[in-house]
Parts: structure tokens; sequence; C-alpha cells
């Protein structure tokens, strides 16, 4: 399968259609491992894929040069997914050097040994291979401490890694191919992996700039290549890394009888009386990316329970620990639950969301035995829902 993306820089990867949990993040639609393979006087690898793919990704190569030919390979990032047939190609290609950042070299000796010459890059180094040059770009924790991108600079081919990508496995290689939302892929990759380290996200784009590069193509490790207007994904990325909230909240809840299940409905209506967009999940039923897809972009997280053994039954209490360690910012919170005997959950969540780092509401919770929502307990859900989606207008001022 050829795939030249411009100008003698052809995609290489391997496709996982079968991939469906990736490092505990649901991946419905599988993905890819992009590698790149550029061909000048020397040839060079940008990444590879992950162990178990390499046949593909020698298929890739072979189509355009002998894998014994490939003078340099580009160890953009670490991660298993990207390194895993680095062993492969050095077999295949005696000869290569290996370029990296400093942090990649330290992981690579650590696992392999001083077997390859590994030469260790920083920002703005440059690599020569003919006519076409590779410059280096640093970005640590992006998504992890060793993360580099590699811009051809001729070409403007920003070989941007984990950054920009998406969990797709699909016969097209570029974004505008394809009748898919990609740049709704792009947000649930964004929330599930790269949310917690957007402090640093924002400070690296912030720096792009700078960098004087001005990429025509952003070519990621994942998914598909960003062709037609690639700033649309660079914009996504500066409002996604800063939190810039919409008009929206999401509701995620577990209930037992139906209880929690009928004040999150009504909590809903009362949101949407208010004129603000809501998403429902009942998390029994619901994958926890798909509600951190939504939770990105959200000014509200409303989280509900029913206690059992005097605690949030356990569906929420895992939906908590996923939130917790992907560090949402800029958002209100309010927790909610109806209870029979000792309540708990309802404390125990808004605690939660505290410690999340939330600004959170007066909770709602109700005491019921045997019974259902009174009346006046209905209105008070609404009303409920009401203050919430005030509170996020307010919060957008
Ligand atoms: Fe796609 Fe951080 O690996």
């Amino acid at each position: 399968m050829k795939c030249e993306v411009k100008n003698g820089i052809y995609w290489v990867g391997a496709i996982d259609w079968n991939m469906r949990d990736f490092h505990g993040y649901d991946t419905p639609k599988g993905t890819s491992y992009n590698a790149y393979l550029i061909v000048d006087e020397k040839i060079a690898l940008v990444d590879t894929v992950k162990g178990g793919f390499s046949e593909e990704m020698f298929m890739g190569i072979r189509e355009h040069a002998d894998p014994a030919k490939v003078d340099y390979v580009i160890v953009n990032h670490l991660e298993k997914d990207h390194s895993g047939s680095l062993e492969d190609v050095m077999a295949a290609a005696k000869g290569a050097q290996i370029y990296c950042s400093t942090r990649a070299k330290a992981g690579l000796v650590d696992k392999y040994g001083e077997k390859w010459p590994i030469n260790m890059v920083k920002t703005g180094d440059t690599l020569k291979l003919g006519k076409k040059t590779l410059r280096f770009i640093e970005v640590p924790m992006i998504h992890w401490p060793d993360s580099m991108f590699t811009y051809a600079e001729g070409d403007k081919v920003l070989l941007s890694n984990d950054a920009f990508g998406q969990h797709l496995a699909t016969s097209q290689r570029f974004e505008d191919e394809v009748r898919a939302n990609v740049l709704y892929d792009a947000r649930a990759y964004y929330a599930n992996i790269l949310m917690p380290l957007s402090p640093i996200i924002a400070e690296a784009l912030k720096k792009l700039p700078g960098l004087n590069i001005a990429p025509e193509i952003i070519a990621p490790s994942h998914g598909l290549i960003w062709r037609k207007d690639p700033g649309r994904i660079v914009t996504a990325y500066a409002a996604w890394s800063s939190f810039r909230p919409k008009a929206e909240a999401v509701i995620a809840y577990s209930s037992m009888w139906g209880l929690t299940d009928m004040m999150a409905r009504l909590i809903a209506w009362g949101i949407m009386d208010e004129g603000v967009d809501v998403r429902l999940y009942d998390i029994h039923a619901s994958t926890l990316a798909s509600i951190m897809t939504d939770l990105l972009e959200a000014k509200a997280v409303v989280v509900g329970s029913s206690t059992q053994n005097n605690i949030m039954l356990h569906s929420t209490a895992e939906f908590m620990a996923y939130l917790r360690g992907l560090r949402p910012k800029n958002k209100i919170a309010a927790a909610f639950g109806a209870y029979g005997w000792a309540g708990g959950a309802v404390k125990e969540i808004d605690d939660g969301l505290k410690a999340a780092g939330l600004e959170t509401m007066e909770p709602l919770a109700f005491k019921h035995i045997m019974t259902t929502l009174s009346e006046d307990d209905k209105a008070k859900c609404v009303e409920f829902g009401r203050g919430i989606a005030k509170k996020v207008k307010g919060g957008l001022q």
C-alpha cells in the first residue's frame, strides 16, 4: 500500500484494527501506528510501529527502498507503540544510526544496552539527508519526557508523533479523505491521554511561533494525517489545553433502583430549561472515554450515585478515579444521589470533586426507603439543574 505524504515522504505504518483498549482508554475504532520513510540521498525512518506489526511496516518500506539501506532511524518517542519494532529495524538496517532526545537515549540504553550508535539531539538541531533537512523540536511530556517532533523543513511536514493524533483504524491516511468527524476522535484522544498534560501543552503551543516552522501537513503517529488546513487541529489543541469551556454540562451517574436515574434526568431538564447543552451518561451503560470526551469542553460536571454499603457504587468510584487522574480544570462540579438508610455516596463524591480541584456547588441528596421522589423533590432536582446552568452561563462571562 503506497502512500506519499509529500515529495518522497511516505507513510509506512501499520493499522491495528482490533485495538480496543489503549492502556485503559477505550478505543472502539482501533488505531494505527504511523511510521514515515523519507527518501533522499540518505534514507531516514521516523518512528517504528508496535511490536508484532513489523512486517506491515517493512512491506511499506520495501515499496520505496530496501530496509537494509535505511541510514537514520529517528526515535521521536520511546513508548512501545512507536519503538516496539526498533529491534527489528536495527537488525535489518545494520549500518543505521539512531537520532533521539537525551531522555530517549537513556531509555534505549536502559532497555537495549549500547549496541547501536545513538546521536542525541536537542531543539534546533538538524540532520541533512541530501536536498531535504530534518529539524528536531523537543516537546517533553507530549506525551513522555523523551518526546520530540521532527520537521521536514523544505516540505513543511511536521511529524508530530503523539500530538494531534487520533485512535482510528481506517483505509484512508488523510483526514480530508474520510467522512467521519475526525476532530471528535482527536478530542477523544486528547481528553483521555493528554488532558493531564494540558499546562505543558499550552506552554509548548505558545513557543511554536518562535520556532519558525509553518507546517502545511501535520502527520501524527496515530490515525489520520492533517493535510487540509492543519491549523484547525492546532487551534483545537490551544482551546483544549487552556480548558476554554463551552455552555455545556455533563451528567454521569449510577443508579441502583432508578431514583438516582430519575434525579439525573430531572437535573438535565433544569439545565436544558436554562438553554445550556447537556449530555447525560449512565456510567454502567457508557465508556469512561466517551464521557471524558464530552467533559473536556463542558463547563459543568455533575456526578451522581446511589449509596450502597455506605459508599458510592463501584462504577461511580471508577469514574471518579478516572476523572481525578485526568485532572480537568476550570469547571464547576456538583454531586447528587438517592439513598435508603444511611447516605454516604453523595458526600464521598463531593469530597472527590473537591480533591480533584473543581469548584463544587452544594450537593443534592434524598432519603427514600421503598418510595419514589415526591413532587417537591422533583421540583428541587429541576431547580438544582437550573442553578448549575446559571453557574455555567456566569462562568463563561
Ligand atoms: Fe502513542 Fe505515547 O505513545
